[in-house]
Parts: C-alpha cells; structure tokens; sequence
C-alpha cells in the first residue's frame, strides 16, 4: 500500500497530463482506492468554461467507472505555489462517495493532511425518496 508522500508524487505525474488552455493552472489528482489501487486524474478545460471538469472529479469518475466503490484517500496538486484545495462541486462529490481523506501538497514534497468532514461540513449526502 502507498504511503501519502507517494500519493502526492501520483498526482504530480499526473499534472502533466493537464489539458488547461484557458487557465494554464495545471492540476493534478490521485485516488488510492481501499483495495490499493489509484487513479490519476486532471482538469480538463474547455472553451465553454462551464464543461471544465476539475482534477479531483476526473480522477474520481474514472474509478467510479472502473467499478471502484470504496476508497482512502485523494491527493491533489497544482502549479501554485501554495497548496490548492478542492472546489465546492469537488468537496460534494468527495462526500457522494465517502472519500474519507483529502491530501493537498506543492512540489516540494509538503503536504497537509485533512478529513473531508472537515472540508464539507453537514454534507447533504442522503434523502428519502418520496413515493
Ligand atoms: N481546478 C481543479 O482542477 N481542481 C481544484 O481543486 C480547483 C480548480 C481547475 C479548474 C480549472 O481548470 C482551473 O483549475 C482553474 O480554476
């Protein structure tokens, strides 16, 4: 199982791959699945700004996709200098599918260790259906 500095290098890697013509703010994610698997993930711009999908959400569809149900941790990386953290669209997704840990570092290699409760308190996360 990967360490949380391993994850950080994930996603760097991955911040390569960031398509960002309009921002040219790259951003980088990492997904550590429960059974150690990870999926990468970046933002992916577009010129109609609003079909932007950020680097968490990407990297956290595409597990979705794959199967993936449960879940550690994400890191999330970008160009700036001081650590980026998720959008509010991406905290709502993060609380959708219990991610339980969010890890935002910088390129040196520092990074910061937060819940998601923390970063989304009193989620909406369940309702009943009306019949
Ligand atoms: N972005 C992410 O990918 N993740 C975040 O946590 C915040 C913002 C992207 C969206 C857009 O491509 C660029 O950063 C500038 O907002």
């Amino acid at each position: 199982m990967i360490n949380y500095s391993q994850l950080i290098e994930k996603a760097l890697e991955a911040r390569e791959h960031a398509y960002v013509p309009y921002s040219g703010l790259r951003v980088g994610a990492a997904l550590l699945c429960s059974d150690g698997e990870v999926f990468a993930g970046v933002n992916v711009e577009n010129v109609s700004f609003g079909a932007t999908n950020c680097a968490e959400r990407t990297a956290v569809f595409k597990a979705i996709s794959e199967g993936k149900r449960e879940f550690s941790a994400i890191a999330v990386v970008s160009d700036m200098d001081e650590m980026i953290y998720p959008c509010g669209i991406c905290r709502q997704v993060l609380a959708e599918f219990k991610i339980p840990v969010v890890i935002v570092g910088d390129e040196k290699g520092n990074y910061r260790v937060h819940r998601t409760e923390e970063l989304i308190p009193c989620a909406f996360t369940e309702f009943e259906t009306r019949k």
